[in-house]
């Protein structure tokens, strides 16, 4: 599907649709936030959610008082709905764009993506998903990646969709990413149909790990310190290299100026 088909596709559903039409709709997308709580975020996370259409997702994190958090996705009238129902949040960044072509030009601690790396089925677009995804994440960073389940539909939205488990994200991510946790969910569309997920959660693993690393790309640096957490599955530490943010230091932004991230009251 080229992006052009994408894109219009996806201005059609948001321009057309009512969100109880959409299956995908969820009045509080719960096992997102437990995944993103199980990381430990503190206020100066930064959060991307990527395809996150218009999801209640970033009205929840902004209530929870996170301070950076970014929604892309590919149809700006999706952007718009979940920009209207937040008109004075300026702790939100709105980006239009395929995620396989974007550059990101920051980076981020925290990528959820719920129900739209599924809908990538071609090999070239899966690696370059890939590729910007660890672009845009800092080292340690984190991705929670929710999809179909191998027992879940074979089409979203009318478009056929790839079906995952975790080991199939872990082949497609390759070894810059490790695979630490993967379970099911089973969705309940607006219209009391199910639907099989899974969520699985990678890191970013330290580029010291990789004894063979082709394609580090910018926001590999030295290591940051995720540790595993004696309290709950992992913990989020990340304060690992990010060159973006050394040039926006360099610029004197103010974005520059927020520490990339503090570290958990009580981290060893
Ligand atoms: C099924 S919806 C899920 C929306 C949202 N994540 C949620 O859980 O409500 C899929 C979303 O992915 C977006 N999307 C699809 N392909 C994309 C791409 N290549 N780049 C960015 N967004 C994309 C669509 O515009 C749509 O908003």
């Amino acid at each position: 599907m080229t992006e052009d088909t994408r894109s219009a596709h996806w201005e059609r559903v948001y321009a057309t649709k009512d969100e109880q039409e959409m299956s995908w709709f969820e009045e509080v997308p719960r096992e997102s936030l437990d995944l993103i709580s199980k990381a430990h975020p503190n206020r100066e996370t930064r959060i991307i959610d990527v395809g996150g259409g218009a999801s209640r997702l970033v009205d929840m994190l902004v209530e929870r008082g996170q301070a950076h958090v970014t929604v892309l996705d590919l149809s700006a009238a999706a952007v718009e709905v979940a920009k209207s129902r937040l008109p004075t949040a300026s702790n939100v960044e709105w980006i239009v764009a395929d995620v396989t072509k974007w550059q990101p030009d920051r980076c981020y601690h925290l990528w959820h993506d719920r129900a739209a790396f599924h809908f990538l089925t071609s090999k070239e677009d899966q690696s370059a998903y890939a590729a910007v995804m660890h672009r845009a994440l800092a080292e340690n960073g984190l991705a929670v990646i929710g999809t179909f389940s191998p027992s879940g539909p074979d089409k979203c939205s009318g478009l056929p969709v790839a079906r995952h488990d975790g080991e199939s994200l872990q082949r497609i991510f390759g070894p810059r990413f490790r695979l630490i946790s993967s379970e099911t969910y089973r969705h309940t569309t607006p219209w009391s149909s199910t639907q099989d997920f899974q969520f699985s959660t990678f890191i970013k693993i330290d580029r010291s790990r990789i004894t063979r690393l082709s394609n580090a790309g910018p926001c590999a640096g030295t290591s940051g310190s995720h540790m595993v957490s004696r309290r709950g599955p992992y913990r989020f530490g990340v304060r690992g290299n990010c060159p973006y943010r050394t040039a926006a230091a360099a610029r004197g932004s103010a974005a520059a100026r927020v520490p990339i991230i503090a570290r958990n009251s009580g981290e060893e």
